[in-house]
């Protein structure tokens, strides 16, 4: 493969947030998997696990993250009196890390140019939360796709395992788009843990630190957004 080649494959991959309901024949997941298996890790640990859902299972499984969804919609508005019940009654979200801090000072922007520019492509006002939340609940939908993979990173090699699934969750999606198969992560899943735990036998030690969405993108115009994607920051030498 030339070295352009490579780079047009690089920047071909985008996330695509409408999928088709087309599935992903097993042979090209299997495939895909296979590819991710080849990315570098700390010590070759290869810290971190995988789960895919297909079929009746990730049927459940989005149903159980619409379901998880829908009852922290107040939770997400900051209601003081939703935070107060949920923290008496254990309805928190039950997710191994927090996804829901803000952001650091000097990310924040970044984060909040992303969220404004998807929005704004969509024509979704800031006031409108019907549409916000249904835009929202889209992911926890995984935006419709076909297959979607649940990451587990192992609690005893932070923050490498968390680096390393990293680069196997990049090098999986090359691997995917490569075969013509879209994807996009859902960080947003890693809010709950309980619907992986219903579906998975997951091993000790390890913990959902995100999803990723599989599939074939639809015609939808969210699937036109463009994320800014800026030169490196690079730190000037003394
Ligand atoms: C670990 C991780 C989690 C992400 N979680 C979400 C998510 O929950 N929902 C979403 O719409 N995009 C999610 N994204 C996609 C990012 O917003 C996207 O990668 C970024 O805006 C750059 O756009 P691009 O992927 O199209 O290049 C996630 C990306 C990563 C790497």
């Amino acid at each position: 493969m030339l070295p352009d080649d490579f780079s047009a494959l690089i920047q071909a991959r985008r996330s695509v947030r409408d999928f088709r309901p087309d599935e992903v024949p097993a042979e090209v997941l299997d495939a895909i998997l296979d590819d991710a298996r080849h990315a570098p890790s700390w010590s070759n640990t290869r810290p971190y696990c995988v789960a895919l859902a297909t079929g009746d299972r990730l049927v459940r499984l989005r149903e159980a993250y619409v379901h998880a969804f829908d009852e922290s919609i107040p939770l997400q508005r900051r209601d003081p009196v939703a935070m107060a019940k949920a923290a008496l009654t254990g309805g928190l979200p039950d997710g191994d890390f927090k996804t829901w801090g803000r952001y650091p000072d000097d990310l924040r922007p970044r984060s909040v140019k992303v969220g404004v520019g998807l929005y704004q492509h969509l024509g979704i006002a800031r006031d409108d939360l019907a549409a916000r939340d249904a835009q929202a609940r889209h992911n926890c939908e995984f935006f419709g796709a076909p297959a979607v993979l649940l990451v587990f990173v192992h609690d005893g090699l932070l923050p490498f395992s968390a680096h390393d699934a990293g680069l196997m969750l990049q090098t999986l999606m090359l691997a995917a788009q490569a075969r013509g198969v879209d994807s996009c992560a859902l960080g947003v899943l890693a809010t709950w843990r309980s619907p992986a735990e219903s579906e998975f036998v997951i091993p000790p030690h390890y913990k959902l630190i995100t999803g990723l969405a599989l599939g074939y993108r639809s015609e939808d115009p969210v699937n036109d957004f463009r994320a800014e994607h800026p030169p490196l920051q690079l730190i000037d030498p003394r």
